[in-house]
This record gives structure tokens, C-alpha cells and sequence, in this order.
């Protein structure tokens, strides 16, 4: 009997062929941005202790309930796999301490796996891959405030090659966000009996995350309920309008959305969230915000953070096919060679022509003509090489369909766009 079929797990992905090249597409346009922010990258393990993230995470948020990834235990401690980059960041930071360095704010960016015990469904993964950064400074301040806000929607915005829309909320300190729980849990007493299971227990560990809540019948009673915004402090208040003042001036455009709360618990401050303008169904292509107690609550100094990540699936379920094309075209091959010379000389010319930078891959001897050019069209080569018995050389144009004789000299001598 045959062995049955090993799949791979639900909510993974496996990445080949024209994906990969749109995800590779995307890492270079990301990481470009990351270098224009002035960020330095870094690779992080992709397992912690457990109480990293439970207990930066806050025990009332989502994550911590039923996301994580635990590991079986094998020694003394408890493993998880990353749900997410910044408290992994601020360990590094921690660790290392980078916070001892004199140029501050520390910028770093970051892109890799994370996972998430979610039940999947489309745009939402098991493992999925995240970019973003964090800057970490004594004070985030404006300056920080704006780049990394900016950052995130000109990252995506850059990856699509259309407008993004930035939704943004102020969720304000540790103290503010107390009150506001108190007022919400008033508010929502009166009718959690009626709402669904996961805001039942919301209204239990994080009242807040109710309103981030989907269900119709529940959106509704949330329409009513306090806003976030009347129990900022004085301080909150005016680092909020700055804030927005700002944006203003600085022409950004953005939404206030008052029922933002984001769905890990360490937002201290300014929190965003970035929308597709064309695939409106998809959730949040990215999302971030200031956390002012995170690096405290994991053991290290007083210091703050503001960051955002993006969701790589989400960006590449948002790309118009037009853009994938032009992507796939960017990422294409240069030169597809289909060799009748046989004798080693398409090997000289095709290492001549990687020199210069080009990419290059072969026909094999077993394809007749049409059959070469059909997989040169598959492949998206711009031009393929015919190398004649006689090592005469000619270029076809695959997008014209133009056919010229050429000498490798003057192939050398082009100018190279790639
Ligand atoms: P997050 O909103 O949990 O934030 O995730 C960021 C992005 O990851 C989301 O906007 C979405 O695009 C993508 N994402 C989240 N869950 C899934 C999933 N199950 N499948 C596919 N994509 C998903 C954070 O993770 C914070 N660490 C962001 C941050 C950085 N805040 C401050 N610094």
C-alpha cells in the first residue's frame, strides 16, 4: 500500500516559483526603504523563553491567551516560537546593551518568520513573515514619531506601487489606559451577557480588545461606548495633537479611527494600522505603534520604543497583477542562451556576460528552437542568445520579437539597467 501523503501544516506557505520572486521582489524594495530609514538589520532567534512574551505581551491580550507557538519542553524552561518581533528586538537590546550606545535613537529593522496559532483562513498564517523596525530611545520624540510612522507607509506604499491608508489612535499611558478600562468595563457590563464568547471574555482580561471586536451585533453596542480620547492625560493629549499637527503639515494624509486599540497589549502612545486601498476585505497590512513600559517589563532600563511591522502575505495578496508583473519583470533574466555551438563557447560568453552583472541560464541541448524560446517566454528572459555552430551570436529581443546578429563586444559595451 502507498504511504500516505505528507502535506505540509495548515497556515504555512511554501514558497517557489513566481511567489518566491514576488517575495524576493518585495524583500529588496523593503530592505532598500530600511537603509533609506537609516536602520541596521539584525537576525534574531526564532524561539525565546516563554516569558518574553507572555510577559511583555500583558496577560490580557490575544497573543498570550492562544496564540503562541509553545514548544514541547525538553529542559528547564519554556520555549515559544516568536509571535512577533518587538520583544525580541528589546531583548537584543537588553542583552547586548545596545542602550549604552552614545547614537541614539537605536533604528533596527528586521525581516523573517513569525508564528501564531491562529485558526487560517486567507491572509491569516500559522507562519507567516513579517517586516518592520523599531527605534529605541530614553524619549521617543517627534522626530522618532514621524520617521517610523512614515517608514511603515512608505515601505508599503512602495511595495504596492499604490496609496495605503493609515488609520491612527492614541491610546495614551499606562495610567490613562486604567482609567479607560474602569470606564469600559462600566459600559459594557450591562451588555456583555449578550455579546459574543471571545468579547465575554475580553470583557474579563482586556476590555479594550472588545472594540476591536467583528461580529455585527457587537460593533453596534461598541458604537456607544467611551472613546479613548477623553481619558487621555494632559501630556497624552498634547503629544497626540503635536502629533497630528504634524502629519498636517508635513502633508501625510490619515484617518483617526477611535476604535483602535491593535492587539498586543504594550502600546503606550501613538498606534497605527495600514489598509489596502484597492483590496479592502484584506486586514491590516501592517501595524505599530509607541510602547513606553515594554524594555521596563522585560528587565531593562527605562526606556521607550516605537515600531511597526508589515505583513509580508498580507502585502503580496495585495499586489494588482499589474504590479506583479511589473515586479516579475524587474526580477526577470537577462539572457536566456540556447546553444547550438556545443563546444563550451556559450559557457565563455555567458560568464563574460555574469561579469557584467547579468543573469544568465541555459537551454537544454535536448530543446528544439521553439520549444527554448517558449521556455524563455516562461521564464520572463528579456532576450535570449542564439549561439551558433559558427559562434556567431544572435539576440532576440523577447518582448519585441526582434532578431539582430551581435558580436559579444558590443553585448559587453550595453549599457546595464538590471
Ligand atoms: P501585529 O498587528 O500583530 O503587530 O502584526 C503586524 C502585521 O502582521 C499585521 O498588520 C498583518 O499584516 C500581519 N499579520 C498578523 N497576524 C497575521 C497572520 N496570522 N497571518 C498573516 N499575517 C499576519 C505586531 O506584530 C507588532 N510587533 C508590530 C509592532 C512593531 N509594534 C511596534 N513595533
Amino acid at each position: 500500500m502507498a504511504e500516505q501523503q505528507i502535506k505540509r501544516p495548515r497556515g504555512t506557505t511554501d514558497y517557489y516559483g513566481e511567489q518566491e520572486k514576488l517575495f524576493l521582489a518585495l524583500d529588496s524594495i523593503l530592505k532598500a526603504e530600511a537603509k533609506a530609514y537609516g536602520t541596521t538589520p539584525c537576525e534574531l532567534p526564532m524561539f525565546e523563553e516563554n516569558r518574553l512574551f507572555h510577559r511583555s505581551v500583558g496577560e490580557g491580550s490575544d497573543i498570550v491567551l492562544k496564540e503562541t507557538f509553545d514548544l514541547v519542553k525538553k529542559g528547564d524552561k519554556d520555549f515559544t516560537l516568536r509571535p512577533e518581533f518587538t520583544a525580541s528586538v528589546s531583548r537584543m537590546v537588553i542583552e547586548n546593551k545596545l542602550y549604552n550606545s552614545p547614537d541614539m535613537p537605536l533604528r533596527i529593522s528586521y525581516l523573517g518568520p513569525v508564528f501564531r496559532y491562529e485558526r487560517p483562513q486567507t491572509g491569516r498564517l500559522r507562519q507567516f513573515y513579517q517586516f518592520g523596525a523599531e527605534f529605541i530611545d530614553t524619549k521617543i520624540d517627534l522626530a522618532s514619531t514621524l520617521d517610523a510612522f512614515l517608514f511603515a507607509l512608505t515601505a508599503a506604499e512602495k511595495a504596492l506601487g499604490h496609496k495605503v491608508i493609515a488609520k491612527i489612535n492614541f491610546l495614551g499611558s499606562l495610567e490613562s489606559r486604567e482609567n479607560y478600562k474602569a470606564a469600559l468595563k462600566a459600559f459594557f457590563a450591562p451588555h456583555v451577557d449578550s455579546m459574543c464568547d471571545d468579547c465575554k471574555r475580553r470583557f474579563e482580561v482586556n476590555p479594550l480588545r472588545i472594540l476591536d471586536c467583528k461580529v455585527q451585533e457587537d460593533q453596534e453596542i461598541c458604537k456607544d461606548a467611551p472613546k479613548i480620547k477623553d481619558y487621555l492625560s494632559e501630556e497624552d493629549q498634547k503629544e497626540y495633537q503635536n502629533i497630528l499637527k504634524a502629519l498636517d503639515d508635513i502633508g501625510v494624509s490619515y484617518e483617526v479611527d477611535d476604535s483602535l486599540v491593535r492587539g498586543l497589549d504594550y502600546y503606550t502612545g501613538l498606534v497605527f494600522e495600514l489598509y489596502d486601498s484597492i483590496n479592502t476585505t484584506l486586514g491590516a497590512i501592517g501595524g505599530g505603534g509607541k510602547y513606553a513600559s515594554l524594555m521596563r517589563q522585560i528587565g531593562g532600563p527605562d526606556m521607550e520604543g516605537i515600531g511597526f511591522s508589515l505583513g509580508m502575505e498580507r502585502l503580496l495578496l495585495a499586489l494588482t497583477e499589474q504590479r506583479k508583473q511589473e515586479l516579475l519583470q524587474e526580477e526577470s533574466l537577462d539572457y536566456f542562451l540556447i546553444d547550438f555551438a556545443r563546444d563550451g563557447f556559450g559557457s565563455y560568453v555567458a560568464s563574460k556576460l555574469r561579469e557584467k552583472g547579468y543573469s544568465v541560464t541555459f537551454s537544454s541541448y535536448s530543446r528544439a528552437l521553439g520549444g527554448a524560446f517558449k521556455m524563455a517566454d516562461r521564464l520572463k528572459a528579456k532576450n535570449a542568445l542564439i549561439i551558433e555552430q559558427d559562434h556567431r551570436i544572435q539576440k532576440k529581443d523577447m518582448l519585441t520579437r526582434n532578431q539582430i546578429e551581435v558580436s559579444l563586444d558590443s553585448l559587453l559595451k550595453e549599457e546595464h539597467h538590471a
